[in-house]
């Protein structure tokens, strides 16, 4: 696989799918830059390839994500050719174990963190020579979904800016992306307690993520047909919706 990119940022690069797309780029001889908090983890990664450096990085800290990407120009010459906005957290949710605490706090990183980077790019003053920024959303994001109901709306959330940003950012040179993957064998699906459809390894994701991303899709979903049921649910009307969703939370 050649890539077309020279360099690439991957923030939430220290395990599941960033790790596994950080290490398909070094390998293709894509120079990475890998963020996360846990700097150990990224040490041991990059360790395992000559171009790839770690740069520690929390997204909920506006300062840090200054830093952080000067620290990328200052070692890349200007912003990498590919930077994938990655990094998130996730708790299961029900009614039962509604939780307005674990809800802030997937709002503040997978949302808020999210702008933070962004913002942090966007005031870097660099030039853009088309840079393809794409952030990895979720399906759990397009409808409100059972089990879902504290990481969705955070993904939601993150959808609808990218969306609305996209007219603009094209303009200053961003070429824009979203990656909604199905289920992936991560760490955040081992909380997960039901079966999961089409559950992904995370180095099968990362090749389809970047499979996507060579492509010139703004909507980079996979797998079928799992991500096609679901798309055919955003577009039911309430009262199909609910008589689906409501399957899923009966007792078994
Ligand atoms: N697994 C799935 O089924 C699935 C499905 C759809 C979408 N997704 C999305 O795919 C992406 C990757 O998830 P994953 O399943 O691979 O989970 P993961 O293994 O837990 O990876 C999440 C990454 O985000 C980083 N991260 C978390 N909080 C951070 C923060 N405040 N600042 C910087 N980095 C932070 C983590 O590193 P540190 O802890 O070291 O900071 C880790 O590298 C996420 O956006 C997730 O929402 C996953």
């Amino acid at each position: 696989m050649d890539t077309p990119w020279k360099s690439a940022w991957i923030i939430g690069a220290s395990s599941g799918l960033g790790e596994e797309i950080s290490r398909q780029l070094a390998a293709h001889g894509c120079k990475t830059y890998i963020s996360a908090r846990r700097v150990n983890v990224l040490d041991e990664l990059s360790n395992q390839f000559d171009n790839s450096t770690p740069i520690k990085l929390d997204i909920t800290n506006r300062d840090q994500c200054d830093q952080a990407t000067k620290k990328v120009i200052a070692e890349n010459g200007s912003l990498p050719d590919l930077i994938i906005i990655n990094a998130a957290i996730y708790a299961p949710m029900n009614v039962e174990t509604f939780d307005p605490q674990k809800i802030a706090d997937m709002i503040d990183v997978n949302y808020v963190g999210s702008a933070n980077i962004i913002d942090a790019i966007i005031k870097s003053d660099n030039p853009t020579n088309s840079i393809t920024l794409a952030t990895v959303t979720s399906p759990s994001g397009w409808r409100g979904l059972p089990g879902g109901i504290g990481y969705g709306p955070s993904k939601a959330a993150l959808i609808n800016m990218i969306e609305g940003m996209t007219p603009e950012m094209r303009e200053r040179g961003f070429d824009m992306r979203l990656i909604n993957p199905g289920f992936i064998k991560t760490r955040l699906t081992e909380m997960n307690d039901f079966e999961m459809p089409q559950l992904m390894e995370p180095d099968d994701a990362a090749r389809r993520a970047i499979k996507g991303l060579m492509s010139n899709k703004f909507d980079i979903s996979f797998p079928n047909p799992f991500i096609l049921k679901l798309k055919f649910l955003r577009l039911l009307p309430y009262k199909l919706f609910f008589n689906i969703t409501s399957r899923l939370t009966q007792k078994k």
